[in-house]
Protein backbone atom coordinates (compact mmCIF):
# COMPACT_ATOMS: atom_id res chain seq x y z
CA UNK A 1 0.00 0.00 0.00
CA UNK A 2 1.21 3.07 -1.16
CA UNK A 3 0.98 6.84 0.88
CA UNK A 4 0.83 9.58 -0.73
CA UNK A 5 1.01 12.32 1.75
CA UNK A 6 4.00 15.00 1.14
CA UNK A 7 6.49 14.89 3.80
CA UNK A 8 6.35 18.08 5.66
CA UNK A 9 9.43 18.84 6.54
CA UNK A 10 11.07 18.83 2.75
CA UNK A 11 7.83 18.81 1.38
CA UNK A 12 8.51 21.78 -1.45
CA UNK A 13 10.68 19.85 -3.74
CA UNK A 14 8.73 16.30 -3.89
CA UNK A 15 5.74 16.29 -5.18
CA UNK A 16 4.42 13.04 -3.05
CA UNK A 17 5.62 11.51 -0.11
CA UNK A 18 7.34 8.51 0.54
CA UNK A 19 5.46 5.05 -0.30
CA UNK A 20 5.08 3.21 2.99
CA UNK A 21 8.18 0.67 2.25
CA UNK A 22 10.65 4.13 2.06
CA UNK A 23 8.74 5.47 5.12
CA UNK A 24 10.16 2.27 6.71
CA UNK A 25 13.15 1.82 5.41
CA UNK A 26 13.87 5.59 5.92
CA UNK A 27 12.67 6.44 9.35
CA UNK A 28 14.41 6.14 12.39
CA UNK A 29 12.65 7.39 14.83
CA UNK A 30 11.56 4.28 16.55
CA UNK A 31 15.19 4.16 17.79
CA UNK A 32 16.47 8.02 17.66
CA UNK A 33 13.62 9.12 20.09
CA UNK A 34 15.81 7.61 22.72
CA UNK A 35 18.17 10.94 22.20
CA UNK A 36 15.62 13.46 22.80
CA UNK A 37 16.97 15.02 25.73
CA UNK A 38 20.38 15.23 23.94
CA UNK A 39 18.59 16.78 20.92
CA UNK A 40 16.61 19.45 22.93
CA UNK A 41 19.60 20.19 24.88
CA UNK A 42 21.77 20.70 21.72
CA UNK A 43 18.80 23.50 20.39
CA UNK A 44 18.64 24.96 23.37
CA UNK A 45 22.47 26.02 22.95
CA UNK A 46 22.27 26.58 19.05
CA UNK A 47 19.04 29.42 19.98
CA UNK A 48 20.89 30.64 22.57
CA UNK A 49 24.43 31.07 20.29
CA UNK A 50 21.94 32.33 17.33
CA UNK A 51 20.79 35.15 19.73
CA UNK A 52 24.02 35.99 21.65
CA UNK A 53 25.13 36.29 17.81
CA UNK A 54 22.23 38.76 16.69
CA UNK A 55 21.79 35.88 14.08
CA UNK A 56 17.93 35.47 15.18
CA UNK A 57 15.58 37.61 17.49
CA UNK A 58 15.58 37.39 21.55
CA UNK A 59 12.26 37.06 21.66
CA UNK A 60 12.45 34.32 19.15
CA UNK A 61 14.83 32.83 21.33
CA UNK A 62 12.38 32.91 24.72
CA UNK A 63 9.87 31.41 21.91
CA UNK A 64 12.29 28.29 20.95
CA UNK A 65 13.49 27.60 24.61
CA UNK A 66 10.43 27.44 25.83
CA UNK A 67 8.76 25.82 23.22
CA UNK A 68 11.74 23.18 23.84
CA UNK A 69 11.17 22.74 27.06
CA UNK A 70 7.76 22.08 26.77
CA UNK A 71 8.25 19.31 24.61
CA UNK A 72 10.38 17.81 26.94
CA UNK A 73 8.05 17.76 29.39
CA UNK A 74 5.73 16.00 26.97
CA UNK A 75 7.89 13.78 25.78
CA UNK A 76 8.63 12.75 29.68
CA UNK A 77 4.86 12.23 30.31
CA UNK A 78 4.50 9.97 27.25
CA UNK A 79 1.79 12.69 26.07
CA UNK A 80 4.25 13.28 22.87
CA UNK A 81 3.20 11.69 19.57
CA UNK A 82 6.07 10.79 17.72
CA UNK A 83 5.85 10.54 13.96
CA UNK A 84 7.11 7.91 11.10
CA UNK A 85 6.31 10.46 8.69
CA UNK A 86 8.85 12.97 10.17
CA UNK A 87 11.57 10.69 9.72
CA UNK A 88 14.10 11.18 13.39
CA UNK A 89 13.78 12.98 16.58
CA UNK A 90 15.46 16.43 14.88
CA UNK A 91 12.35 16.63 12.79
CA UNK A 92 9.63 15.59 14.91
CA UNK A 93 10.69 17.95 17.95
CA UNK A 94 11.09 20.82 15.04
CA UNK A 95 7.71 20.09 13.83
CA UNK A 96 5.98 20.18 17.26
CA UNK A 97 7.45 23.20 18.04
CA UNK A 98 6.13 24.99 14.94
CA UNK A 99 2.63 23.63 16.23
CA UNK A 100 3.78 25.18 19.83
CA UNK A 101 5.04 28.47 18.81
CA UNK A 102 4.54 29.02 14.85
CA UNK A 103 6.81 30.59 12.18
CA UNK A 104 9.97 31.32 15.21
CA UNK A 105 10.43 27.59 14.85
CA UNK A 106 11.69 27.59 11.61
CA UNK A 107 14.50 30.01 12.52
CA UNK A 108 15.59 27.05 14.74
CA UNK A 109 17.59 25.34 11.62
CA UNK A 110 19.51 28.05 10.77
CA UNK A 111 23.05 27.84 10.62
CA UNK A 112 23.12 23.97 11.62
CA UNK A 113 22.42 21.04 9.60
CA UNK A 114 20.80 17.12 10.73
CA UNK A 115 24.05 16.05 10.17
CA UNK A 116 25.69 18.16 12.90
CA UNK A 117 22.91 17.78 14.92
CA UNK A 118 22.84 13.88 15.26
CA UNK A 119 26.72 14.09 15.44
CA UNK A 120 26.22 15.93 18.26
CA UNK A 121 23.22 14.15 19.91
CA UNK A 122 24.76 11.14 19.60
CA UNK A 123 28.08 11.93 21.29
CA UNK A 124 26.21 13.44 24.05
CA UNK A 125 24.51 10.09 24.40
CA UNK A 126 27.83 8.36 24.71
CA UNK A 127 29.14 10.88 26.77
CA UNK A 128 26.63 10.12 29.53
CA UNK A 129 27.12 6.20 28.28
CA UNK A 130 30.78 6.49 29.86
CA UNK A 131 30.46 8.20 32.54
CA UNK A 132 27.76 5.54 33.70
CA UNK A 133 29.90 2.42 32.55
CA UNK A 134 32.37 4.70 34.85
CA UNK A 135 30.81 4.52 37.92
CA UNK A 136 28.97 1.37 37.34
CA UNK A 137 32.60 -0.12 37.14
CA UNK A 138 33.62 1.79 40.41
CA UNK A 139 30.86 -0.17 42.06
CA UNK A 140 31.92 -2.98 40.73
CA UNK A 141 35.62 -2.63 41.89
CA UNK A 142 34.59 -2.04 45.38
CA UNK A 143 32.46 -5.28 45.89
CA UNK A 144 35.61 -6.86 44.63
CA UNK A 145 37.36 -4.76 47.27
CA UNK A 146 34.81 -5.89 49.81
CA UNK A 147 35.38 -9.41 49.23
CA UNK A 148 39.10 -9.68 48.87
CA UNK A 149 39.38 -7.98 52.38
CA UNK A 150 36.69 -10.58 54.01
CA UNK A 151 38.42 -13.62 52.03
CA UNK A 152 42.42 -12.30 52.19
CA UNK A 153 43.21 -15.41 54.09
CA UNK A 154 41.17 -17.71 52.41
CA UNK A 155 43.08 -20.19 50.02
CA UNK A 156 42.13 -21.60 46.93
CA UNK A 157 43.87 -23.49 43.87
CA UNK A 158 44.83 -21.45 41.18
CA UNK A 159 44.84 -22.64 38.05
CA UNK A 160 46.45 -22.60 34.94
CA UNK A 161 45.06 -24.39 31.98
CA UNK A 162 41.84 -25.36 34.45
CA UNK A 163 44.39 -27.58 36.60
CA UNK A 164 45.06 -27.14 39.53
CA UNK A 165 49.02 -25.49 39.79
CA UNK A 166 49.57 -23.49 43.06
CA UNK A 167 47.60 -22.21 46.22
CA UNK A 168 46.24 -18.86 46.26
CA UNK A 169 44.20 -17.04 48.38
CA UNK A 170 40.42 -15.81 46.96
CA UNK A 171 41.10 -12.47 48.03
CA UNK A 172 43.71 -12.34 45.19
CA UNK A 173 41.60 -13.50 43.06
CA UNK A 174 38.58 -11.12 43.35
CA UNK A 175 41.54 -8.13 43.36
CA UNK A 176 42.41 -9.79 39.94
CA UNK A 177 38.99 -8.69 38.65
CA UNK A 178 39.32 -5.50 40.12
CA UNK A 179 42.74 -4.83 38.06
CA UNK A 180 40.56 -5.55 35.10
CA UNK A 181 37.67 -3.32 36.09
CA UNK A 182 40.23 -0.58 36.84
CA UNK A 183 41.47 -0.94 33.01
CA UNK A 184 38.31 -0.85 31.88
CA UNK A 185 37.20 2.70 34.17
CA UNK A 186 40.88 3.88 32.19
CA UNK A 187 39.67 3.09 29.17
CA UNK A 188 36.47 4.93 29.78
CA UNK A 189 38.20 8.13 30.56
CA UNK A 190 40.62 7.89 27.71
CA UNK A 191 37.67 7.96 25.40
CA UNK A 192 36.41 10.71 27.32
CA UNK A 193 39.22 12.75 26.81
CA UNK A 194 39.01 12.36 22.69
CA UNK A 195 35.09 12.94 22.97
CA UNK A 196 35.57 16.28 24.28
CA UNK A 197 34.87 18.61 21.29
CA UNK A 198 32.15 19.71 20.36
CA UNK A 199 30.10 18.52 16.58
CA UNK A 200 27.75 21.28 16.64
CA UNK A 201 28.11 24.40 14.20
CA UNK A 202 29.54 22.24 11.31
CA UNK A 203 26.50 21.90 9.59
CA UNK A 204 26.10 19.99 7.02
CA UNK A 205 29.68 19.79 6.21
CA UNK A 206 31.37 22.47 4.88
CA UNK A 207 30.47 24.82 8.09
CA UNK A 208 28.09 27.81 7.68
CA UNK A 209 28.29 31.68 6.55
CA UNK A 210 26.63 32.77 9.55
CA UNK A 211 28.51 34.56 11.81
CA UNK A 212 28.48 31.54 14.97
CA UNK A 213 30.27 31.13 17.83
CA UNK A 214 31.12 27.58 17.96
CA UNK A 215 33.34 28.07 21.62
CA UNK A 216 29.92 29.12 23.05
CA UNK A 217 28.08 26.06 22.48
CA UNK A 218 30.37 23.91 23.14
CA UNK A 219 30.89 25.35 26.58
CA UNK A 220 27.12 25.34 26.64
CA UNK A 221 27.38 21.72 26.16
CA UNK A 222 30.04 20.74 28.42
CA UNK A 223 32.50 20.36 26.01
CA UNK A 224 36.76 21.87 26.50
CA UNK A 225 36.59 22.74 22.85
CA UNK A 226 34.46 22.73 19.31
CA UNK A 227 35.73 20.07 16.60
CA UNK A 228 38.33 21.38 13.59
CA UNK A 229 36.91 19.67 11.05
CA UNK A 230 33.97 20.06 9.79
CA UNK A 231 34.19 17.33 7.12
CA UNK A 232 35.64 14.96 9.65
CA UNK A 233 32.91 16.14 12.36
CA UNK A 234 29.69 15.16 10.10
CA UNK A 235 31.64 11.83 9.37
CA UNK A 236 33.19 10.66 12.52
CA UNK A 237 31.70 7.68 14.74
CA UNK A 238 34.70 6.99 16.31
CA UNK A 239 33.02 7.97 19.96
CA UNK A 240 30.88 5.40 18.90
CA UNK A 241 33.40 2.74 18.09
CA UNK A 242 35.33 3.49 20.91
CA UNK A 243 32.64 3.18 23.31
CA UNK A 244 31.97 -0.57 22.06
CA UNK A 245 35.40 -1.70 21.95
CA UNK A 246 36.16 -0.48 25.58
CA UNK A 247 32.14 -2.26 26.15
CA UNK A 248 33.36 -5.40 24.56
CA UNK A 249 36.46 -5.84 26.49
CA UNK A 250 34.64 -5.07 29.80
CA UNK A 251 32.12 -7.47 28.81
CA UNK A 252 35.26 -10.27 28.04
CA UNK A 253 36.14 -9.44 31.48
CA UNK A 254 32.82 -9.94 32.90
CA UNK A 255 32.33 -13.54 31.61
CA UNK A 256 35.70 -14.55 32.46
CA UNK A 257 34.52 -14.30 35.99
CA UNK A 258 30.88 -15.45 35.04
CA UNK A 259 32.74 -18.29 33.69
CA UNK A 260 34.26 -18.75 36.98
CA UNK A 261 31.14 -18.30 38.86
CA UNK A 262 29.43 -21.24 37.04
CA UNK A 263 32.04 -23.48 37.67
CA UNK A 264 32.67 -22.84 41.07
CA UNK A 265 28.65 -23.13 41.97
CA UNK A 266 28.57 -26.54 40.52
CA UNK A 267 28.23 -29.44 43.17
CA UNK A 268 31.68 -30.88 42.17
CA UNK A 269 33.79 -27.43 42.80
CA UNK A 270 31.45 -26.01 45.69
CA UNK A 271 33.57 -23.51 46.42
CA UNK A 272 30.89 -20.71 46.20
CA UNK A 273 26.85 -20.60 46.89
CA UNK A 274 25.16 -17.92 44.69
CA UNK A 275 22.32 -16.01 46.66
CA UNK A 276 18.91 -16.76 46.00
CA UNK A 277 18.32 -13.64 44.11
CA UNK A 278 20.96 -14.49 41.71
CA UNK A 279 19.77 -18.44 40.77
CA UNK A 280 17.06 -19.74 39.82
CA UNK A 281 15.55 -23.42 40.53
CA UNK A 282 14.99 -25.81 38.00
CA UNK A 283 10.71 -26.38 36.60
CA UNK A 284 10.99 -30.07 36.52
CA UNK A 285 14.44 -31.45 38.72
CA UNK A 286 13.75 -30.10 42.46
CA UNK A 287 17.30 -30.32 43.52
CA UNK A 288 19.01 -27.96 40.49
CA UNK A 289 19.75 -24.31 41.63
CA UNK A 290 21.04 -22.62 38.51
CA UNK A 291 23.53 -19.69 38.33
CA UNK A 292 21.66 -17.94 34.93
CA UNK A 293 22.46 -14.65 36.39
CA UNK A 294 26.11 -15.53 35.64
CA UNK A 295 25.23 -17.41 32.35
CA UNK A 296 24.00 -14.67 30.78
CA UNK A 297 26.50 -12.47 32.08
CA UNK A 298 28.66 -15.04 30.70
CA UNK A 299 26.40 -14.30 27.08
CA UNK A 300 26.25 -10.78 26.76
CA UNK A 301 30.02 -10.67 24.58
CA UNK A 302 27.44 -12.33 21.90
CA UNK A 303 25.57 -9.16 21.29
CA UNK A 304 28.21 -6.57 22.40
CA UNK A 305 30.98 -8.07 20.12
CA UNK A 306 28.06 -8.35 17.49
CA UNK A 307 27.72 -4.59 18.03
CA UNK A 308 31.22 -3.79 17.61
CA UNK A 309 31.49 -5.84 14.48
CA UNK A 310 28.21 -4.14 13.43
CA UNK A 311 29.65 -0.86 13.31
CA UNK A 312 32.82 -1.01 12.44
CA UNK A 313 31.35 -2.74 9.11
CA UNK A 314 28.64 -0.34 8.26
CA UNK A 315 31.71 2.73 8.95
CA UNK A 316 34.39 0.80 6.52
CA UNK A 317 34.60 2.14 3.28
CA UNK A 318 31.80 4.88 3.44
CA UNK A 319 33.30 8.31 1.48
CA UNK A 320 33.47 11.99 3.40
CA UNK A 321 31.21 12.82 4.33
CA UNK A 322 27.27 12.04 5.71
CA UNK A 323 25.90 9.06 4.15
CA UNK A 324 22.64 7.02 5.67
CA UNK A 325 24.64 4.49 5.93
CA UNK A 326 25.34 6.07 9.10
CA UNK A 327 21.67 5.85 10.20
CA UNK A 328 22.63 2.61 11.29
CA UNK A 329 24.97 3.54 13.77
CA UNK A 330 22.61 3.79 16.70
CA UNK A 331 20.53 0.72 17.89
CA UNK A 332 23.12 -1.92 18.59
CA UNK A 333 25.12 0.52 20.43
CA UNK A 334 21.56 1.49 22.80
CA UNK A 335 21.75 -2.70 22.94
CA UNK A 336 24.78 -2.06 24.08
CA UNK A 337 25.07 0.62 26.36
CA UNK A 338 22.02 -1.65 27.84
CA UNK A 339 23.16 -4.87 27.86
CA UNK A 340 26.40 -4.05 29.54
CA UNK A 341 25.08 -2.01 32.11
CA UNK A 342 22.92 -4.69 33.39
CA UNK A 343 25.61 -7.42 33.31
CA UNK A 344 27.50 -4.86 35.53
CA UNK A 345 24.92 -4.75 38.13
CA UNK A 346 23.93 -8.59 37.49
CA UNK A 347 27.81 -8.88 38.26
CA UNK A 348 28.31 -6.93 41.44
CA UNK A 349 25.20 -8.23 42.80
CA UNK A 350 26.68 -11.65 42.41
CA UNK A 351 29.99 -10.36 44.42
CA UNK A 352 27.92 -8.73 46.61
CA UNK A 353 26.32 -11.77 47.70
CA UNK A 354 28.22 -14.76 47.00
CA UNK A 355 29.17 -17.01 49.97
CA UNK A 356 32.54 -19.20 49.73
CA UNK A 357 32.96 -22.41 51.30
CA UNK A 358 36.31 -22.10 52.84
CA UNK A 359 36.67 -25.73 53.89
CA UNK A 360 36.09 -26.90 50.16
CA UNK A 361 38.17 -24.42 48.27
CA UNK A 362 41.15 -25.12 51.32
CA UNK A 363 40.85 -28.74 50.67
CA UNK A 364 41.34 -28.55 46.74
CA UNK A 365 43.84 -26.30 47.64
CA UNK A 366 46.46 -29.37 48.52
CA UNK A 367 44.79 -31.35 45.33
CA UNK A 368 47.15 -31.81 42.68
CA UNK A 369 50.39 -31.54 44.61
CA UNK A 370 49.81 -27.92 44.60
CA UNK A 371 52.80 -27.09 46.77
CA UNK A 372 55.34 -28.94 44.49
CA UNK A 373 56.86 -25.87 43.44
CA UNK A 374 56.75 -25.09 47.37
CA UNK A 375 59.07 -28.42 47.87
CA UNK A 376 61.41 -27.36 44.93
CA UNK A 377 61.74 -23.63 46.09
CA UNK A 378 62.61 -25.12 49.40
CA UNK A 379 65.69 -27.35 48.17
CA UNK A 380 66.74 -24.88 46.42
CA UNK A 381 66.62 -21.84 49.67
CA UNK A 382 67.38 -24.51 51.99
CA UNK A 383 70.09 -27.06 50.27
CA UNK A 384 71.61 -24.59 47.15
CA UNK A 385 70.47 -27.10 44.59
CA UNK A 386 69.83 -25.39 41.12
CA UNK A 387 65.62 -24.51 40.20
CA UNK A 388 66.39 -27.08 37.41
CA UNK A 389 67.62 -30.08 39.36
CA UNK A 390 65.22 -29.54 42.64
CA UNK A 391 62.33 -29.32 40.01
CA UNK A 392 63.43 -33.02 38.41
CA UNK A 393 63.92 -34.23 42.55
CA UNK A 394 60.22 -32.95 43.08
CA UNK A 395 58.84 -34.29 40.58
CA UNK A 396 59.93 -37.54 41.80
CA UNK A 397 58.36 -36.71 45.25
CA UNK A 398 55.65 -36.06 43.32
CA UNK A 399 55.67 -39.86 41.25
CA UNK A 400 56.05 -41.53 44.98
CA UNK A 401 53.04 -39.73 46.46
CA UNK A 402 50.81 -40.36 43.29
CA UNK A 403 51.93 -44.09 43.75
CA UNK A 404 51.27 -44.42 47.53
CA UNK A 405 47.87 -42.16 46.41
CA UNK A 406 48.81 -39.90 49.53
CA UNK A 407 49.53 -35.88 49.19
CA UNK A 408 52.90 -34.34 49.31
CA UNK A 409 53.36 -33.14 52.71
CA UNK A 410 51.95 -37.12 53.74
CA UNK A 411 55.41 -38.12 52.57
CA UNK A 412 57.07 -39.62 55.58
CA UNK A 413 60.87 -37.99 55.96
CA UNK A 414 62.62 -41.03 55.31
CA UNK A 415 60.89 -41.21 51.75
CA UNK A 416 61.61 -37.45 50.99
CA UNK A 417 65.09 -38.16 52.46
CA UNK A 418 65.55 -40.97 49.90
CA UNK A 419 65.24 -38.41 47.26
CA UNK A 420 68.07 -35.83 49.04
CA UNK A 421 69.13 -36.95 52.64
CA UNK A 422 69.94 -33.00 53.94
CA UNK A 423 66.25 -32.69 53.87
CA UNK A 424 64.74 -32.56 57.51
CA UNK A 425 61.47 -32.20 59.02
CA UNK A 426 61.18 -28.64 58.44
CA UNK A 427 60.55 -28.97 55.03
CA UNK A 428 57.02 -30.31 56.20
CA UNK A 429 56.21 -26.45 57.40
CA UNK A 430 56.65 -25.54 53.14
CA UNK A 431 54.14 -28.48 52.10
CA UNK A 432 51.05 -26.82 53.51
CA UNK A 433 48.44 -24.62 51.54
CA UNK A 434 48.65 -21.87 53.69
CA UNK A 435 52.83 -21.66 54.13
CA UNK A 436 52.61 -21.85 50.60
CA UNK A 437 50.48 -18.79 50.17
CA UNK A 438 52.08 -17.03 53.14
CA UNK A 439 55.47 -16.95 51.41
CA UNK A 440 53.63 -15.74 48.05
CA UNK A 441 55.51 -11.96 49.06
CA UNK A 442 57.00 -10.56 45.92
CA UNK A 443 55.27 -7.13 44.81
CA UNK A 444 51.96 -8.66 43.53
CA UNK A 445 52.11 -11.83 44.97
CA UNK A 446 49.49 -13.61 46.58
CA UNK A 447 50.01 -13.69 50.39
CA UNK A 448 47.47 -12.61 52.77
CA UNK A 449 49.58 -9.42 53.63
CA UNK A 450 49.97 -8.38 50.40
CA UNK A 451 45.84 -8.65 49.52
CA UNK A 452 45.37 -6.97 52.49
CA UNK A 453 47.73 -4.21 51.08
CA UNK A 454 46.23 -4.15 48.07
CA UNK A 455 42.70 -4.02 49.94
CA UNK A 456 44.04 -0.21 51.57
CA UNK A 457 45.32 0.62 48.23
CA UNK A 458 42.02 0.34 46.56
CA UNK A 459 40.50 1.60 49.29
CA UNK A 460 42.48 4.99 49.19
CA UNK A 461 42.20 5.33 45.40
CA UNK A 462 38.49 4.65 45.49
CA UNK A 463 38.63 7.47 48.48
CA UNK A 464 40.82 9.79 46.86
CA UNK A 465 38.76 9.62 43.60
CA UNK A 466 35.49 11.11 45.82
CA UNK A 467 37.14 13.62 46.91
N1 LIG B 1 18.25 10.28 11.20
C1 LIG B 1 19.51 10.63 10.67
C2 LIG B 1 20.61 9.76 11.27
O1 LIG B 1 20.39 9.16 12.24
C3 LIG B 1 19.81 12.07 10.97
C4 LIG B 1 20.70 12.72 9.97
C5 LIG B 1 20.03 12.82 8.70
N2 LIG B 1 20.74 13.65 7.79
C6 LIG B 1 20.46 13.63 6.49
N3 LIG B 1 21.12 14.41 5.74
N4 LIG B 1 19.54 12.83 5.99
O2 LIG B 1 21.68 9.67 10.72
Amino acid sequence: MSQKTSNTMWGGRFASGPDAIMEEINASIDFDKRLYREDIAGSKAHAEMLGAQGIIAAEDVSKIVEGLARIEAEIEAGNFTFSRKLEDIHMNIESRLAELIGPAAGRLHTARSRNDQVALDFRLHIRTAFQALEARLTDFIAALVDKAEQHAETVMPGFTHLQVAQPVTFGHHCLAYAEMAARDRSRCRDALKRLDECPLGTAALAGTGFPIDRSATASALGFSAPTRNSLDTVSDRDFALEFLSVAAITATHLSRLAEEIVIWSTPQFGFVKLSDAFSTGSSIMPQKRNPDAAELVRAKPGRINGALISLLTVMKGLPLTYSKDMQEDKEQVFDAIDSLSLALAAATGMVRDLTVNEAKMRAAAGHGFSTATDLADYLVRELGLPFREAHHVTGRAVSLAEESGVGLEDLPLDVLRSLDPRITEAVYEVLGVDASVRSRRSFGGTAPDNVRAQVEYWRKRLADERN
